[in-house]
């Protein structure tokens, strides 16, 4: 038996119906469906490799090279023994042809992940983590089938980083989480003139981070009861509608009153849980007052659960877009080290706009830097060791509708 190797990257996720409350915590599972648009992996991913030997000992596990534990009942280690006992079950259902597989999965692995963006930062490093370690591990093992309810178990938001393009997390009704899974609504294709600046305010560690933060909401937030009896389906509707029809006002207006409601949520949690800081509202302000200016909504903002900003907006707006950034909040970097990913020029608005626009800038360095992407695809298989892997069925499930 010989030993094997996989190298993959997943992408990061930003929701746009956000998920935030548990029904079950042992399952991981939501109160509520949620969907968001996956982040182009050139710019935005976590990078995993998983190399399993007979010679190794105890499972082993790096975070952007630091040796981490993996404690027992941890996500990490959930995540582990249910692979290997898919991979297991699937190898019996097979017979001979498999035993190779079997007996990998009884192996001890070295798993070593890194990401190109601030760690714990409200920006779905969790999602892009598990996502990596969970498509990487199922390449390994040769599991087929869909793997997004084993992703959801290391991180709920991690369920739609095993796809690309437009994805929702069905929440399900089954007690056993089976049909709690991540599915495609729309390829990366579908859309391709959408822009997304992630706008880097600060990349310090959240101090309550989305899993306590979460709960501590359920138990404590009347809002929240409100927002999943009443709310989240109707937005669901609006939103998979607007993206179906490429019509940037709606899905602006659901993405940006979803960003808000979150954080309403958040500060109806007591103690409150303050995810957002004067810069995220500096951002907020930016946008509203541009759509003003412009007439209709051609720019939309979400943060999840940390102070930095995603802006959406169309191909013909980025580059003022971008312009606006640059002059509200100066910074002494270079353009090219201000502005990363994908190329951007920027362009000021027209007059008539200008003239409805607070130019007032804001003091300097408030913003770090910006990313500039797109809508991506879901994970990637960079390299392994056997090709028996690379023709091994998807691990991603098919859309469900
Ligand atoms: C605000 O997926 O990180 O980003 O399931 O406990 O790991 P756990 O939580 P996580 O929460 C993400 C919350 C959010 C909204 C979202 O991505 O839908």
């Amino acid at each position: 038996m010989s030993d094997r190797f996989v190298e993959v990257t997943a992408p990061s996720n930003i929701a746009i119906i956000k998920y935030w409350g548990k029904r079950c915590v042992d399952l991981n599972l939501p109160l509520n469906s949620s969907l968001s648009a996956t982040l182009c992996q050139d710019h935005l991913k976590s990078t995993t490799k998983i190399s399993t030997s007979p010679r190794l000992t105890d499972d082993e596990l790096l975070l952007n090279g630091c040796k981490q534990s993996i404690p027992q009942n941890s996500r990490i280690q959930k995540c582990l023994s249910q692979i290997r006992s898919a991979a297991r079950m699937q190898g019996i259902r097979q017979g001979n042809s498999s035993l190779d597989d079997i007996k990998v999965a009884s192996q001890k692995m070295k798993i070593s992940s890194t990401n190109n963006f601030p760690t714990a930062a409200g920006l779905a490093s969790s999602a892009s983590g598990y996502a990596a370690l969970v498509f990487g591990m199922g390449k390994l093992l040769s599991v087929k089938g869909d793997l997004t309810p084993i992703a959801r178990q290391g991180s709920g938001s991690a369920c739609r980083s095993l796809h690309g393009g437009f994805v929702k997390w069905q929440m399900g009704k089954e007690e056993d989480g089976s049909d709690s899974t991540g599915y495609q609504i729309a390829p990366e294709t579908h859309w391709e003139e959408l822009r997304i600046f992630v706008i880097v305010v600060n990349d310090m560690r959240k101090k309550v981070g989305s899993t306590a933060g979460m709960q501590l909401t359920v138990e404590t937030s009347t809002l929240l009861k409100h927002r999943v009896e009443h709310v989240v389906e109707g937005r669901m509707k609006t939103a998979c509608d607007a993206i179906k029809n490429k019509d940037f006002p709606t899905l602006a207006d659901v993405i940006m009153r979803e960003s808000n409601q979150l954080h309403a949520v958040c500060l109806d949690t007591n103690p409150p849980l303050r995810y957002l800081n004067d810069v995220s509202f500096m951002i907020m302000d930016m946008v509203h007052s541009y759509n003003t200016a412009v007439g209709s909504l051609q720019a939309a903002y979400t943060f999840d659960a940390g102070p930095n900003a995603c802006l959406f907006t169309t191909k013909s707006r980025a580059n003022e877009i971008a312009w606006l950034i640059r002059n509200l909040f100066p910074t002494d970097s270079s353009d090219s080290d201000f502005f990363r990913g994908m190329s951007v020029t920027m362009s000021a608005p027209k007059t008539s706009v200008m003239q409805m626009i607070d130019l007032n800038a804001y003091s300097s360095n408030m913003i770090k830097y910006v990313i500039c992407t797109k809508v991506g695809d879901g994970p990637r298989l960079v390299s392994c060791n056997d090709t028996r892997l690379l023709s091994c069925n998807d691990t991603r499930g098919d859309a469900a509708d």
